[in-house]
């Protein structure tokens, strides 16, 4: 009886994208065992930091029924470089890694983007599967098969397309992190409450939010939405940049500074600048520009620009990947879940947006 309420009241959250499968939980080891029998790897490798290393091994290897060996890496954004790369190839070519073996990212950013684009490119590609750590890599990086490194300074100028053969999401590590890395991951969902309209006034109404699975999921399902419709980013995956075009720029010019911000601090910049110049360009209410700003203030402290700094990040946003023939292309909103892309803007804008920014 107790199994059959089960299966009526606890239907499973599985979100399907055009290739595999994003699973929660039990179910999603569950799956992944029966993956690991079915496709008959040769060898299993787990690509960790020394935090996933020491905070998420336990659970995972808990709850996974095969022998693996670790691949550990440093953390941290400086380190998604062809050099660690090419430690990691040069790792598994002397451990005679061959095509048939399965790499799991156990990670957040760092390790999914950049364990997905050393699984794609060793002897071709070899499959890998993302268990996210972190609630920015559950709910952004770790879905939507965009692998890649970054080249100096400049955010994800190397990498590749590729899908995981599946992602699992695992709440209980979230408790292994810090607030701030929370907060950072809360911007992405934030962003894609804006750019859907889906639960904005909800998570202005209540910022204490629960990380449960639902919101986790729900999040991630609007996400997918986007992504199932344009993969290769022609047109609407577009809409997932809003607030990164200045966002990845502010990320690059603290990237080489002692007080290095977080990916979903620097988006948090980005999207008050670009709430401002929907507002200037396209219409967007100033009110909600406001309320924007307001409800960011309190999950992210106020980053201090000089005059300087603004300019570079000017410069910065030359090297922005939705680029055309050098000019940057803006996504900047008419209203809540009305997007607009490829938008030209002026640097005295730019700096003009800052301002409102710096505003108290
Ligand atoms: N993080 C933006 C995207 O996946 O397209």
């Amino acid at each position: 009886m107790l199994l059959i309420c089960n299966l009526i009241f606890n239907q499973l959250n599985i979100i399907s994208t055009d290739t595999y499968k994003i699973r929660f939980n039990d179910d999603g080891y569950t799956h992944l065992n029966e993956l690991v029998v079915k496709n008959n790897y040769t060898k299993f490798y787990v690509l960790v930091d020394e935090n996933t290393k020491k905070l998420c091994l336990k659970k995972f290897k808990q709850k996974t029924s095969f022998q693996f060996e670790i691949i550990e890496i440093s953390s941290g954004e400086v380190h998604k470089n062809l050099k660690t790369c090419i430690d990691v190839w040069n790792h598994l070519t002397s451990q005679n890694a061959d095509r048939k073996c399965l790499i799991i990212n156990l990670g957040g950013g760092v390790i999914t983007d950049m364990g997905g684009f050393i699984s794609s490119t060793y002897k071709r590609g070899v499959h890998f599967v993302n268990i996210p750590t972190t609630l920015l890599s559950m709910v952004d990086a770790s879905i939507g098969s965009k692998t890649g490194i970054n080249l100096s300074s400049i955010k994800n100028q190397i990498g590749l397309f590729s899908d995981p053969i599946t992602v699992i999401i695992d709440e209980e590590y979230l408790k292994t992190l810090p607030k701030r890395e929370i907060n950072s991951g809360y911007a992405e969902i934030f962003k894609h409450s804006i750019i859907s309209n889906s639960g904005f006034k909800k998570l202005i109404e209540n910022p204490n939010i629960v990380y449960d699975e639902d919101t986790i999921a729900n999040s991630i399902k609007i996400k997918n939405e986007i992504v199932i419709e344009d993969k290769f980013e022609n047109n609407v995956r577009k809409y997932l940049n809003f607030g990164h075009t200045i966002g990845h720029a502010v990320e690059s010019l603290f990237m080489n500074k002692k007080n290095k911000l977080l990916h979903g601090e620097a988006i948090a910049v980005g999207m008050i600048c670009e709430s401002y110049l929907s507002s200037r360009l396209k219409g967007f209410e100033m009110s909600t520009v406001n309320t924007i700003k307001k409800h960011l203030n309190k999950f992210f402290i106020k980053v201090n620009f000089s005059k300087n700094d603004i300019l570079k990040v000017c410069k910065l946003i030359k090297y922005d990947k939705k680029n055309h023939l050098n000019i940057p292309k803006f996504v900047l909103l008419k209203d809540l879940g009305l997007v607009d892309i490829n938008v030209d803007i002026h640097e005295n804008l730019i700096l003009e947006s800052f301002d409102y920014y710096l505003r108290i």
